[in-house]
């Protein structure tokens, strides 16, 4: 029976039996004999000093083996100065017990290792630390005026500046009929995924090192261990076959997986260390940040002049960095443009990439600003975007290799309803809630990473791909799978995925949505390889009904190779003729000669309508459609999961999500998930999503983009213009708090 083909259709996660039964194990889960357990001590001022730091008491109680301070831990030789990791910032890496020095508020100074993790917990509260505090800034509000223009390093290739000036535009904004000058906020957000930090450390009896890590990237994990520990790479292997979510937040090591390695070698013993929620926000986070907009259009709508400029927030020791100023000229055409990208060094830990970094903060603000110069020039806000829509990057004069924006916009339009609604803000209403409709427009990169690919064919006729790149949650297994068994012909129970592991070939830490497009396109020309090998082999078997038969009449069928009039050969026979699984190995990059000529992108237009009581203010988001034009869906339900995963983050984003830092004592005040707000299932309404059918032949071999991040970048913005129709109230600054819209309009007695 010939199989079907499977890319294209809604696929269930293969690993999700093991997931939701509990089989599949985490970083933190691995059972592992002698294994000893570390709890981190965090500072408890922000700058200053370690005066003293007394573990006596600790180490007294019974089933504490150790407590590694500055003081007493092993010399290291930190070749950082070579490399850090794949994604850190221009500036110095920071290392964990380092010496006495305290750079922000929960910088990890000492782990206490014990029997259990219990007595680990218990033993880090006896641990007695004296400090001599500094003064500190840890507001961002507070420093606006230090901005500073953000350093050049490694990171500048994924995240470039803004582009230039173009035109004049101070003087074209100030000649403009319609033009709208507008601030807008965010707060500060840490990664919360359900699976906590954890790093388990096997010490292998050769010295050799064997690790769990939660991470995106098992190849990053090992090279910066093999770095910081003097260790040949070859002798550090990292596993990551399942992560519990991770959105950036394990793009780049975390300290517990330096601490972890640290005391595995110290004690020649098996470590894990896990930190617990309070300690996840302990490090980066997505930035605060403040952008200035000034948009200007003739009356017919059209863009003139846009500026955008942004200030966010880092560390002293890295400039980490965000896209945020340049996203609105690669959507909408204008002559005239400013855009500014600065950063305010503060005492805080260095941010990290959230999903959509830069793209959801700089998308809110564009979309807003577009939402209110369409109020003042009396056009549908759709219209407005349809009114500056152009096919090009205006900012590079380059083509897109697919948009297929406009289709977003117009069949998010028809499914959601649009046309029902009246402009008027405050004009449509059910029962007691006041209700708004709002849409915006997402944009975010194609990104591309090279991928190395084995495919191993068996005597069984089944293939294993072989690739070291990590499956966060997203579907990568799945998908990849799919990928393989369509390309070569085979049912997918015939394919093996095997990943997770920095012992398989090259692969980038799974991030930027790139994934699909990446390892994906590499398994599309690895089988082509293999193909070929195979076409070979078959063409060479003495005796064979394909001996005579030319390249371009064969075909992969049924698990073997046809040829013409019915001829065929499994793949079971070939191996057994070529005395040992047929075998190929291929490094594929991307096509950067071609693509060079090309912008990429993927887009989305989300249209959002809110409930807004009338008294209360409370805000609900009822409903919400997402359309999304990302090339080619290869599995619409793992597609579809990533983009819902997104909407719910943008109402999360818009409404609920914010760490309060209090400037006095320079920490964050709401370190768990009580006070951590994150809308619950109860806060979710009907959401919706499209994909937009968008083909491209350009981009890669397999005619794809990523879905992980485009579905968050519309829905704040969204959601900010659905309060304003609703209310008439336009609040810049997320997450919008609902009591922010009782000011000046006073208490609305409940019964008049
Ligand atoms: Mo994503 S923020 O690239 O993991």
């Amino acid at each position: 029976m010939e199989n079907n083909r499977t890319v294209g259709t809604p696929l269930s996660r293969l690993e999700g039996k093991l997931k939701v039964t509990g089989a599949a194990k985490y970083a933190g889960e691995y059972n592992v004999e002698n294994l000893l357990y570390g709890y981190v001590v965090n500072s408890t001022i922000t700058t200053g000093k370690i005066l003293t730091i007394d573990s006596s008491v600790a180490l007294a109680l019974e089933g504490v083996v150790e407590v590694i301070t500055h003081e007493n831990r092993p010399k290291l030789p930190w070749f950082d100065l070579f490399y850090a990791d794949m994604d850190a910032p221009p500036g110095t890496v920071f290392k964990p017990l380092y010496n006495d020095e305290i750079v922000y508020n929960g910088q990890p100074i000492a782990l206490v290792l014990a029997n259990d993790f219990e007595t680990a917990r218990y033993a880090s509260t006896l641990v007695k630390v004296s400090y001599k505090s500094e003064e500190f800034q840890t507001c961002l509000d507070d420093h606006i005026d230090k901005a500073r223009d953000a350093k050049k390093g490694m990171a500048t290739m994924l995240k470039p500046p803004p582009p230039s000036p173009t035109g004049d535009f101070e003087k074209d904004y100030a000649r403009a009929p319609v033009k709208v000058d507008s601030t807008y906020q965010h707060g500060t957000e840490h990664h919360n995924p359900i699976e906590l930090f954890a790093t388990t450390t096997i010490f292998e009896g050769d010295g050799k090192l064997t690790i769990y890590d939660k991470t995106q990237g098992t190849i990053n994990s090992q090279f910066y261990v093999a770095n910081i520990f003097g260790l040949h790479y070859k002798d550090v292997r990292v596993l990551a076959p399942y992560v519990g979510g991770a959105f950036g937040s394990g793009l780049r090591p975390q300290y517990q997986l330096f601490l972890c390695v640290m005391a595995a070698m110290h004690l020649k013993r098996n470590v894990r260390v896990t930190l617990d929620r309070a300690q996840m926000f302990t490090f980066g986070h997505r930035p605060p940040n403040v952008q200035r907009l000034r948009f200007a259009s003739e009356v017919n709508g059209r863009l003139t002049a846009i500026s955008h400029q942004a200030i966010s927030e880092t560390s002293r020791f890295e400039d980490y960095t965000e896209v945020v100023s340049t996203w609105s000229h690669k959507l909408y055409p204008a002559p005239n443009t400013l855009f500014e990208y600065k950063l305010v060094p503060l005492d805080v830990y260095t941010p990290v990439d959230m999903r959509a970094p830069g793209g959801s903060t700089a998308m809110h603000a564009i979309e807003c600003i577009m939402d209110e110069l369409s109020y003042k020039l009396d056009i549908d806000p759709v219209e407005l975007r349809l009114i500056n829509y152009t096919d090009t990057d205006p900012s590079t004069g380059k083509p897109y290799t697919s948009k297929e924006l406009r289709q977003c916009y117009l069949k998010a339009a028809e499914q959601f309803g649009w046309e029902k609604r009246n402009p008027k803000p405050g004009s449509m209403k059910r029962g007691n809630k006041l209700v708004g409709y709002g849409m915006a427009t997402g944009i975010w990169d194609a990104f591309q990473f090279p991928s190395r690919i084995e495919m191993v064919l068996d005597k069984s006729g089944r293939v294993t791909v072989n690739n070291a790149v990590t499956d966060i949650g997203t579907g990568t297994l799945t998908v990849m799978t799919q990928i393989a068994a369509d390309e070569l012909g085979i049912p997918i129970d015939m394919v093996t995925f095997s990943y997770g592991d920095s012992r398989k070939p090259f692969s980038m830490f799974q991030g930027g949505s790139a994934m699909t497009a990446s390892t994906g396109s590499a398994i599309i020309v690895a089988a082509k390889l293999l193909k070929k090998k195979l076409f070979k082999i078959a063409k060479s078997m003495k005796n064979s009904s394909l001996a005579g038969v030319s390249e371009e009449e064969l075909s992969l069928k049924n698990g073997g190779i046809a040829g013409i009039n019915g001829s065929w050969v499994s793949f079971a026979d070939l191996v057994i003729h070529n005395k040992k699984p047929i075998r190929i190995k291929k490094m594929t990059m991307p096509n950067m000669l071609k693509l060079k000529k090309y912008s990429l992108g993927t887009h989305s237009a989300a249209f959002v309508e809110v409930e807004v009581d009338q008294q209360l203010k409370t805000i609900t988001v009822s409903r919400a459609v997402s359309a999304v034009a990302a090339g080619k869906i290869i599995n619409p339900k793992t597609a579809r999961s990533q983009v819902l995963g997104s909407m719910v983050w943008g109402i999360s984003k818009a409404l609920y999500e914010e760490t309060i830092m209090d400037a006095k004592l320079g920490k964050y005040m709401n370190p768990n998930l009580g006070e951590y707000h994150i809308p619950v299932h109860a806060d979710i309404g009907e959401l919706e999503v499209i994909f937009a059918d968008e083909k491209d032949d350009m981009i890669n071999e397999l005619g794809s983009k990523g879905v992980g991040e485009i579905g968050l970048v519309a829905m704040p913005a969204a959601i900010a213009n659905a309060i304003f129709h609703a209310t008439g109230k336009r609040i810049n600054k997320l997450p919008i708090h609902f009591d922010e819209l009782f000011e000046s309009e006073g208490y609305t007695p409940l019964m008049a």
